[in-house]
């Protein structure tokens, strides 16, 4: 037994080698990996090595007939092997008799409201319930339903009943604009939509309802189903609204789930890419849920009674794969919080730690940037000794945050996985397991069994440890990686095969070998950005802003930022008739939350006449992005305009290098 009052240390530093970390002997007596030879062990076989984790971390109707087939760029894995989501993330818990465990602990914003708990018993009969209640709306295997909810449990509940009976969910986050809405339900082509009335924001209902309704305007959806979560008395419309526990009431209690074709959609989740319309990333069943259960399984090292928090949005990958199917997979116990991590005190979350008794949390570091700047006294009133493991994700990870999440919220105890991965790759693909490590501040760690990752230069040649490059991923390809864009076949092939003639996947990520074999990622190569961990793409921001009347031609940089890593920064033309003004910079600002939501907001508009442009008439982002750092310009001379770049410097305040 460990002595309660000193928590158990769960990694040591070598002496001989500061800043690396080593699992203990405890981590190591606890986890569920240990031997390094794992990777070797997969990498003779890696096609068998998914086959039995496929076969060992799921129930399947039918086995697979072939484990893999790759025909360039198509992946595929478990063919002919039929299985139902819904049912492997609820039904064989309860079947195996641990219906009355707990599934889902939701903490709500407000700070006097109660904590409502969901065993996997309760999410079973939400969940056939709320099945049936999407037939009986008309909808069937193959449609799509949009999901538009703050994070309350019905989120989950909707995503596996969609699931349970074959219909793929399409979740669009909750802070998205209206117009963001209507975009992805109208690629989509969903039938139905799922929102709620309202949900809470920093003590305040902010009216989901009403970007609902208008987001669906010209699109297909027929039905919307409304959770009343605030009580903010929306108006419903006659015929096409309905309430959600009005609905659930008269529901059947069982709804058998369908038997989905392993390489059959489970959901799209729409992403930035590097062209102004967001992409429909689709994933399938059977590798997604493969992926799924074994990086939670052994990443976060889940045991029966660990609590696991991942506070990223469902409308994420992030929340998709380890605030939804990873956890529930593994019978966990998750909890879920729906509100802002400073409300109504800086220590919200540290507070949820304590009470809770969480054990692993899985964060961005645009959070813990943000409560670094906060102060230490916050997370210091508390006691966060049930933790024994962390986890970051969503952009690079510098070693001052690493360090404060390390001491400050670890411990010094806890040994933290930085995880690298993306939408397309559906789960985790990059990161020291924690009985395995090493971990070490700003490198994520090596390739997931089974999988090979590689840092090359532009003709593809692998690198050694030290050099940088760009980040690849080798076949075979990891089960849970998507299986296309929806509806943008051309674009597939364009953004991640051409490139390297489908030798490799290409990620759109610099990265740089390191020791241990390992990988540190340092950010897009493409024009997407990062903004406090959320994909935003450059040219879609430029596409809302040049919809305004005033703007004739805008551009995009991405500015470091201490706390959000990213933020865009925009320069602007505006057209004959229009003179720039502080009330014009806040109505663009307006516009852009408007169109695309509050994250997308530019952190500063600089009006200008002229972008610096090539002879061919490209826009020098180079130039634009060296302004705003005051990093040296170099050579205008070869530009169409080099007299624009004299002026911009007197708009921006360019003072130079130092
Ligand atoms: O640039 C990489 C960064 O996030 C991108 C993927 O973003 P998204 O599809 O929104 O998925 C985020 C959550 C999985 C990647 O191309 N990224 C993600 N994780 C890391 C990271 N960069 C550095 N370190 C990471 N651990």
């Amino acid at each position: 037994m460990s002595n309660p009052t000193k928590p158990v240390k769960w990694v040591v530093e070598n002496p001989n080698e500061k800043g690396v970390f080593w699992p203990s002997e405890e981590l190591k007596r606890k986890a569920w990996v240990t031997d390094e030879k794992i990777y070797e062990k997969a990498a003779g076989d890696p096609i068998a090595f998914w086959e039995e984790r496929a076969a060992e971390g799921l129930e399947w109707y039918k086995r697979w007939d072939e484990p893999y087939r790759w025909e360039p760029p198509y992946i595929k894995w478990f063919i002919g092997g039929k299985l139902n989501a819904c049912y492997n993330a609820v039904d064989r818990h309860v079947k195996a008799g641990k219906g009355d465990k707990k599934a889902i602990i939701w903490v709500p914003e407000p700070p006097n409201e109660e904590a409502r708990v969901l065993t996997y018993d309760d999410l079973y009969r939400e969940v056939n319930r709320f099945a049936n209640v999407l037939k009986s709306l008309g909808v069937k295997r193959g449609d799509r339903v949009g999901i538009y909810l703050p994070l309350i449990p019905e989120v989950q509940i909707a995503l596996l009943a969609c699931a349970r009976i074959g219909a793929p969910h399409s979740v669009v986050f909750s802070a998205f604009s209206s117009d963001s809405l209507h975009i992805r339900l109208e690629d989509a082509e969903a039938k139905v939509l799922i929102t709620s009335d309202g949900y809470y924001r920093r003590g305040k209902v902010v009216d989901l309802k009403a970007s609902a309704d208008e987001g669906i305007k010209n699109t297909k959806v027929e039905k919307v189903v409304i959770v009343k979560r605030a009580g903010n008395g929306v108006k419903m419309v006659d015929g096409r609204d309905y309430w959600w526990h009005e609905l659930i009431e008269k529901a059947e209690t069982f709804c058998e789930p369908e038997e989905m074709d392993a390489e059959e959609p489970l959901f799209y989740l729409y992403t930035s890419g590097t062209t102004g319309k967001p992409k429909g990333v689709i994933h399938t069943a059977g590798g997604y849920l493969t992926q799924a259960y074994w990086t939670t399984r052994w990443v976060f090292d889940i045991h029966d009674d660990d609590i696991f928090w991942c506070t990223s949005d469902i409308g994420w990958i992030t929340g998709h794969s380890y605030a939804c199917y990873g956890p529930l997979l593994n019978c966990a116990t998750m909890l879920v919080y729906e509100g802002a991590p400073d409300y109504p005190a800086p220590d919200r979350w540290w507070d949820i730690i304590e009470k809770y008794g969480v054990t692993i949390l899985y964060t961005a570091p645009t959070a813990i940037r943000m409560f670094v700047k906060l102060g230490d006294e916050w997370p210091k009133k508390h006691d966060l000794s049930s933790l024994r493991l962390l986890g970051t994700v969503g952009e690079p990870i510098d070693k001052e945050a690493w360090m404060w999440y390390f001491n400050v919220i670890g411990g010094g105890r806890c040994p933290i996985t930085d995880t690298w991965w993306q939408t397309e790759t559906g789960g985790t693909l990059i990161m020291s397991l924690p009985g395995i490590g090493p971990f070490i501040p700003s490198i994520a760690g090596r390739s997931f069994p089974g999988t090979r990752h590689e840092v090359v230069n532009e003709e593809g040649k692998i690198l050694q440890e030290g050099n940088s490059g760009y980040l690849v991923q080798l076949p075979p390809f990891a089960p849970g990686m998507f299986r296309g864009l929806y509806k943008a076949d051309e674009k597939y092939r364009e953004t991640y095969w051409n490139r390297y003639q489908n030798r490799f996947y290409f990620t759109s990520d610099g990265a740089r070998k390191m020791p241990y074999n390992g990988i540190r990622a340092t950010g897009r190569v493409d024009d997407v950005m990062k903004v406090a961990g959320h994909r935003l793409s450059t040219a879609e921001l430029e596409d809302a802003l040049n919809r305004h009347e005033a703007v004739t031609e805008s551009a995009i940089v991405a500015k470091p930022h201490e706390i959000k890593g990213e933020t865009p920064v925009a320069y602007v033309i505006l057209k004959e008739g229009f003179q720039p003004s502080d009330e014009l910079t806040k109505a663009l600002v307006k516009h852009v939350d408007k169109t695309m939501g509050p994250i997308a907001r530019p952190e500063r508009i600089i009006f200008a006449n002229e972008l610096p442009k090539t002879r061919s008439g490209k826009i020098m982002r180079r130039i634009l992005k060296a302004l705003v750092m005051n990093e040296p310009i170099g050579n205008t001379m070869t530009l169409l305009n080099p007299e624009s770049v004299e002026e911009l410097k007197q708009r921006v305040g360019y003072k130079g290098p130092d």
